[in-house]
């Protein structure tokens, strides 16, 4: 039975760096299902013809040196477009009719992929289901919604009812692009395919959890969307928020989609809530210097560019477990990474090397999720020939060691599974409304007028100085440490 991908926004700039690269990769692994079909919907009046053209341009600059003239023509063979716009009714009632078109039966599988504007997410579902498209009396129909889901929970417990108005939450996959990275879903084989994790994997032997998502890059040709967003709506509620539940989550009883969001909503159940000012002392923010003048930016804005918060977890298992996360545009490197800080040895047999660092000789699990993929163990050692003097020295595991060829970008995987109803690395509705529920918070604290102001930090560091002065406050540091890549 065929399968058919329904790219609705298709003239966007996700499509053509993301999207099509994905599926063509996939096509020419072999990955694809079967009679798999691409149709493009959007306002820019293109023909088949014209639509391959101009994505055989782009993929062949986002695929790089993996562009193969001979399978990109093969399955350019399976990419049709019609030209549409989300506010009129008639061009879905035109969409029907192209569909019937091109699919080989009414009883294919139908993914329908939202790649617009997120103010058209609410149109775009109600005018699919009005025009009969989410109906699966004749085949399985799903719809996959990108992030933002809502700039608050408010607003994504409205969209929530507006999708549920018209498509079953069985058909709902909302992406979350981290998901679908290689090293996010290895760190759950890591916990739960190895029994030697689970016994210090809780609080008897872990300080405190540091996710950290730093970007090199500044906001560039963004700024009319991040501005209104920030750092909190952009990174945490979704990305920062997604790993921070994997790392804390119970195992599942199996892997299956339902088996595995339950764990996770478990832990967004879980997190603490704050008062007023335990907010204001569990996080810190900052603005590069020079983001004022990034185009789009109001020129008094107070958004932040860094924000770092520290959450709690109460329950069992991480009962007064301090989980840090921070995420930053303008950092020192790029680099995505879960330090897993144990407690410092409880006496120390061959004196301190630091007094004043009491974590610098503790076991440290650095978890790298890109780009430097892999994972790294601190432990102490004997500095030979030294005496008994010690040395930090670490394990390494470098998860490409031994694959041939780059790894995939995370949207193959995603729209694999999306394409074979596979939905445990999809949000389902109550975890994106109760991840915001852990955001809102810290973004009505710092809307408050009384909010001190923000900091402004220069690019190229690791944020704003009272990021460092917190956690030295707290009698522990930040592991601030560019990957090396190899
Ligand atoms: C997106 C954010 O969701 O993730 C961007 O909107 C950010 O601001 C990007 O740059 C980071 O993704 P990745 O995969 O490069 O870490």
């Amino acid at each position: 039975m065929s399968h058919t991908i329904v790219i609705l926004g298709a003239s966007g700039d996700l499509t053509s760096r993301k999207l099509i690269p994905a599926l063509y990769s996939l096509y020419r692994k072999g990955r694809l299902p079967e009679k798999t079909q691409v149709l493009g919907f959007s306002r820019t009046a293109y023909s088949h013809e014209a639509w391959r053209d101009k994505l055989t341009a782009s993929t062949q600059e986002f695929v790089g040196d993996e562009f193969e003239s001979d399978s990109w023509q093969a399955f350019a063979q399976h990419i049709f477009y019609q030209p549409g716009d989300i506010e009129n009714a008639e061009d879905f009632d035109k969409l029907v009719v192209t569909l019937a078109k091109i699919e080989d039966s009414p009883a294919c599988t139908r993914v329908y992929y939202l790649s617009t504007a997120p103010r058209f997410y609410e149109p775009a579902v109600t005018r699919l289901a009005a025009a009969g498209l989410a109906s699966e009396a004749e085949g399985p129909r799903r719809v996959v919604i990108e992030k933002p889901f809502g700039t608050d929970g408010a607003t994504a417990h409205r969209l929530n009812e507006a999708v549920h108005r018209a498509f079953d939450e069985h058909q709902v996959y909302r992406i979350d692009h981290y998901l679908g990275k290689e090293t996010v879903q290895n760190l759950m084989v890591l916990r739960f395919a190895n029994a030697i994790f689970e016994p210090v994997w809780n609080r008897n032997y872990i300080d405190h959890v540091q996710i950290t998502v730093a970007e090199e890059v500044l906001v560039g040709r963004r700024g009319g969307y991040y501005d209104s967003a920030g750092v909190l709506r952009d990174m945490f509620q979704n990305h920062l928020l997604q790993l921070l539940m994997i790392t804390a989550m119970e195992a599942p009883v199996r892997y299956e989609a339902d088996l595995v969001r339950d764990e996770k909503v478990k832990v967004l159940r879980a997190i603490r809530a704050l008062s007023e000012d335990e907010l204001c002392q569990s996080s810190v923010r900052g603005q590069y210097r020079g983001y004022l003048d990034e185009p789009g930016v109001a020129a008094d804005s107070r958004t932040p560019t860094f924000a770092a918060t520290r959450l709690w977890i109460d329950n069992w298992r991480w009962q007064g477990v301090p989980f840090y996360l921070r995420s930053g545009k303008g950092m020192s490197c790029r680099t995505t990474q879960i330090v897993i800080q144990f407690v410092a040895p409880p006496h120390s047999l061959f004196g301190n090397k630091n007094k004043h660092a009491q974590f610098v000789d503790a076991n440290r699990l650095v978890i790298q999720i890109q780009p430097a993929e892999g994972i790294q163990l601190h432990f102490e050692s004997k500095v030979p020939d030294g005496g008994m003097r010690l040395r930090m020295s670490e394990l390494d595991f470098r998860f490409a060691q031994d694959a041939s060829g780059r790894l995939p970008d995370a949207y193959q995987p995603l729209l694999c599974d999306a394409l074979a109803g596979e939905a445990s690395l999809f949000a389902r509705s109550d975890e994106v409304e109760l991840a915001w529920d852990v955001i809102d918070p810290f973004l009505a604290s710092w809307a408050a007028e009384d909010s001190p102001n923000i900091e402004t930090y220069e690019p190229g560091g690791w944020g704003p100085e009272c990021s460092t002065r917190w956690m030295r406050d707290q009698g522990r540091q930040w592991f601030d440490t560019c990957p090396v890549l190899k």
